[in-house]
C-alpha cells in the first residue's frame, strides 16, 4: 500500500474528489474530500468526515447497482476515503432524473416544490464551468460532439432502470428519492457505458417519507450548521444499512 501511495500521480482534482493513477493503467483511485460546494462553487465549506460518509454511501449504492447488473466504474472500496474504479472517458454531461419538483426546475418553470412528476423528467447539463453548466437538450449534446444519439438513448435506458431500482430501494427505507444526478463514461477497451462519479447526499435530493425533512446537501444550501449536515448524511447511511 505504501508503494502504491508513493507512485500514484494526481490526474485530476475536482470540487469534492481527487483522481489518482493506480498501478494498473486501466484503473484509477478516487479520493473523497471533505469539501462541499453549491451554486456552481459560489458557496464553499469543509465538513469534516463528509468524504468518508460519501465514500461509504457511494460504495453501498454502486455495489447494489452492480448486483442489479448495471455497469458501474466501481471495483472496490480501498479505505475510508478511497475507491478503486475502472478508468473511463467521461462524457462532459450531468444527467438529472426528477421524480418530484424541487430545486432548479421549480424556479425555472414556476411550479411548486413537492409537485409529483408522473413520468420522471430527464435533464442534461453541459459540464462547463465557464458557461456555468447550462441545461441543454439531446440535439445540443450531439451538436457539441460530446455524445451520439445512440449513446444518449442507451444512457436513457440505464437511468430509467437505475431510477426505478433506487426509488423502490429508498422508499423501503423511508426515503423519497426526489431527484438525483448521474455521470457516465466510456470504457477504454470496448466503449461500453459505465455509470461513474458518485451517488450520495451531495448528488441526490432525499426527503424523509414521514416528515418530508431534507436528508441531503440542501441542508448546506439553506445554511444549516456543519454538525447537522453530518448528522443527516449519517442518517442516510444508517437507513441504507437497514
Ligand atoms: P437542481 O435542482 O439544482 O438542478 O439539481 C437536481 C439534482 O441534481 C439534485 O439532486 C442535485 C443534483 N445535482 C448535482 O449533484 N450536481 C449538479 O451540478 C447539479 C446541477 C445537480
Amino acid at each position: 500500500m505504501k508503494l502504491l501511495k508513493k507512485e500514484r500521480k494526481l490526474l485530476l482534482e475536482g470540487k469534492t474528489k481527487k483522481i489518482y493513477t493506480s498501478d494498473n493503467p486501466c484503473e484509477v483511485i478516487i479520493h473523497y474530500k471533505d469539501d462541499i460546494t453549491s451554486f456552481n462553487g459560489l458557496k464553499k465549506n469543509v465538513i469534516p468526515d463528509k468524504g468518508i460518509l460519501n465514500n461509504e454511501i457511494t460504495t453501498f449504492i454502486f455495489n447494489l447497482l452492480n448486483r442489479y447488473g448495471i455497469k458501474t466504474h466501481f471495483i472496490r472500496k480501498m479505505n475510508n476515503r478511497e475507491q478503486l474504479c475502472h478508468k473511463v472517458n467521461m462524457f462532459p454531461l450531468e444527467f438529472v432524473v426528477r421524480n418530484i419538483v424541487a430545486g432548479s426546475i421549480s424556479k425555472r418553470l414556476g411550479i411548486k416544490e413537492g409537485t409529483p412528476i408522473l413520468n420522471p423528467i430527464f435533464e442534461i447539463f453541459y459540464k462547463n464551468d465557464h458557461l456555468k453548466d447550462p441545461l441543454i437538450n439531446d440535439h445540443h449534446a450531439v451538436f457539441l460532439n460530446v455524445i451520439s444519439h445512440k449513446e444518449l438513448s442507451n444512457i436513457y435506458c440505464i437511468i430509467s432502470n437505475i431510477n426505478n431500482k433506487l426509488k423502490k430501494f429508498f422508499f423501503d427505507r423511508n426515503i423519497i428519492l426526489v431527484d438525483f444526478k448521474m455521470e457516465f463514461g466510456k470504457g477504454k477497451k470496448d466503449n461500453q457505458i459505465f455509470l461513474s462519479d458518485e451517488i450520495s447526499p451531495d448528488t441526490c435530493r432525499f426527503w424523509d417519507k414521514e416528515t418530508m425533512n431534507k436528508l441531503d446537501k440542501d441542508i448546506f444550501r439553506i445554511g444549516l450548521k456543519k454538525e447537522k449536515i453530518i448528522d443527516v448524511y449519517m442518517e442516510v447511511l444508517k437507513r441504507l444499512n437497514k
